[in-house]
C-alpha cells in the first residue's frame, strides 16, 4: 500500500475512536452541543470519508490501469482534510462562525483536490474481447 493510503486509513481509525468516545459521552447523558456535530463529522468526514479516500487511492488507479494523476495533490489533500476537520471541530467547540467557516472551506478544498485527482485518474477500460470463435474442427 502507498503511504497516502496507509496514512488515510490510520487517520480514519483515529477519528473513529474519538467519534465513538464522543458518542458514548452523549449516550451517557452528556450535552449534545458541540459533541453531536463533532461526533457526526469525525464519523462521516473522518472515519468514513478518510477510509474511502485511503481505499480509493489504492484501488482506483489499479482499476484504471493508470497511475494516480498527481501524488502531490494527494499529499495536499490529506493535510488539508485533517486541518479542515480539526479546525471545524475547533469552530464548533469555541462556537466561532469565522473559525468554522474558514476550516470548512479548507475541508471543502481538500475534497475538491480528491475529486480532481480522481477525475484525472479514472478511465473506462474495455473488457477483454472474447477469443475469436475457433473454426469448427474439420470433419475427417
Ligand atoms: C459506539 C458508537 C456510537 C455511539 C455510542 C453513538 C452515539 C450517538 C448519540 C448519543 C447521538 C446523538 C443522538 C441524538 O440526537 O440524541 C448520535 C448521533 C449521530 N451519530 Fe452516532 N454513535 C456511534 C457511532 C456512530 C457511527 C459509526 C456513525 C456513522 C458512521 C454515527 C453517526 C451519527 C450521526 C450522523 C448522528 C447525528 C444524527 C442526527 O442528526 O440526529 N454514529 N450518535
Ligand atoms: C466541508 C464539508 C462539510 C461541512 C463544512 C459541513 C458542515 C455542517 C454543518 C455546519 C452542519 C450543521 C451543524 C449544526 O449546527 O447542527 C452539518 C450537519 C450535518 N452534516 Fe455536515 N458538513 C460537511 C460534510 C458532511 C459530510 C461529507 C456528511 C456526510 C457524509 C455530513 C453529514 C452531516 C449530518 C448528518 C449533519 C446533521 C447532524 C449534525 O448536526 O451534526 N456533513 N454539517
Amino acid at each position: 500500500m502507498s503511504r497516502i493510503t496507509v496514512n488515510f486509513i490510520k487517520c480514519a481509525i483515529i477519528y473513529f475512536i474519538f467519534a465513538m468516545l464522543l458518542g458514548l459521552h452523549m449516550s451517557a447523558g452528556g450535552p449534545k452541543y458541540p459533541y453531536l456535530q463533532i461526533h457526526t463529522h469525525f464519523n462521516l468526514l473522518g472515519w468514513m470519508s478518510m477510509m474511502i479516500y485511503g481505499v480509493g487511492y489504492h484501488i482506483l488507479p489499479r482499476f484504471s490501469g493508470k497511475p494516480l494523476w498527481k501524488e502531490s495533490l494527494a499529499t495536499a489533500h490529506i493535510w488539508l482534510a485533517n486541518i479542515g476537520l480539526l479546525g471545524m471541530a475547533l469552530g464548533w467547540l469555541i462556537q466561532s462562525t469565522p473559525v468554522h467557516l474558514f476550516f470548512s472551506a479548507v475541508e471543502g478544498l481538500s475534497m475538491i483536490f480528491f475529486a480532481v485527482n480522481m477525475f484525472k485518474t479514472i478511465r473506462a477500460v474495455d473488457p477483454p474481447k472474447p477469443a475469436a470463435a475457433k473454426p469448427a474442427a474439420a470433419k475427417k
